[in-house]
């Protein structure tokens, strides 16, 4: 069984950012292997860890669906072919595999080709302890790339009064979506101040979310993302290091 974190958030909130920040302190704390999902088509989660994409699942399905157009060899089936495409699109490195959706190309129905990227990340995903998904802003993407529950839902936000209203919007929308999850973690990036935004406490009791992690601002991270270097250059010591670490002993023991 693997424990699943998906992040969701509006667009530019961090939310790339922190699924690179979980993923690196999940491996220094030795929960790991862990399967990193790209399921942003316009991420780059695959620099944030710096590793290279090969290919996405929608491209490897539109090969396969071509190769399959053509005929298969004897005793090999669709799905078959299929899986193994999915799983040479693998990028494999020592402490964890990444995996980018893509879009569902090629003909057909939309809901179909996303039906065949759901079914192959959830074969996929349960051979790994850890599952780590960047999303997509907003939530659609995430109702129907999923069928299965993830244990871990976080929003993320900013601290601007919109910002948090955010939260609400998205709440109301996983609960129209049915989305399911086991734990609802809000998450307020690039605060200036201590103290967290006063709103907060009343959109944490309506969303009954079980944690709060507040992420400051901060200038190691945003010199480094200027660089282009990946997020495991951060110091060990860096202030946005020890809060994940914290909030990844609170709700992954
Ligand atoms: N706590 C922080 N301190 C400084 N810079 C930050 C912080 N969090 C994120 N950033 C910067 O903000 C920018 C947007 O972050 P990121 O790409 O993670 O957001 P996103 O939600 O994934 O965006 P998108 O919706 O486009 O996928 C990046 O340049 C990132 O380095
Ligand atoms: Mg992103």
């Amino acid at each position: 069984m693997s424990f699943t974190i998906a992040i969701t958030g509006k667009g530019g909130v961090g939310k790339t950012t922190l699924a690179g920040l979980l993923i690196s302190r999940l491996i220094a704390s030795g929960r790991r292997p862990v399967l990193a999902v790209d399921a942003d088509p316009n991420s780059c989660l695959d620099h944030v860890l710096g590793v290279r994409m090969k290919q996405t699942i929608g491209g490897v399905r539109e090969e396969a669906r071509i190769i399959a157009g053509k005929g298969l060899s004897a005793g090999v089936s669709k799905q078959e072919l299929l899986e193994l495409k999915i799983s040479e699109s693998l990028v494999e490195s020592s402490d964890f595999d990444f995996l980018a959706m893509g879009r569902p190309e090629g003909p057909g129905c939309y809901c179909y080709a996303n039906n065949v990227l759901k079914s192959a990340l959830e074969k996929i995903a349960h051979e790994y302890p850890w599952v780590v998904i960047d999303n997509e802003a907003g939530l659609e993407n995430l109702s129907r790339r999923l069928a299965q529950k993830v244990d871990v839902l976080i929003m993320v936000a900013d601290p601007s009064r919109r910002g948090l209203e955010t939260l609400r919007r998205l709440f109301a929308l996983a609960k129209e979506m049915d989305v399911q999850y086991g734990r609802l973690v809000l998450v307020v990036n690039r605060l200036r101040q201590d103290a967290l935004p006063a709103e907060l406490a009343a959109i944490r009791a309506e969303t009954g979310a079980h944690d709060v992690l507040a992420l400051p601002e901060n200038a190691e991270l945003a010199d480094l993302a200027e660089r282009g270097d990946k997020i495991t250059a951060l110091s060990p010591d860096n202030e946005l290091v020890k809060r994940v670490d914290e909030f990844l002993n609170r709700i992954a023991g």
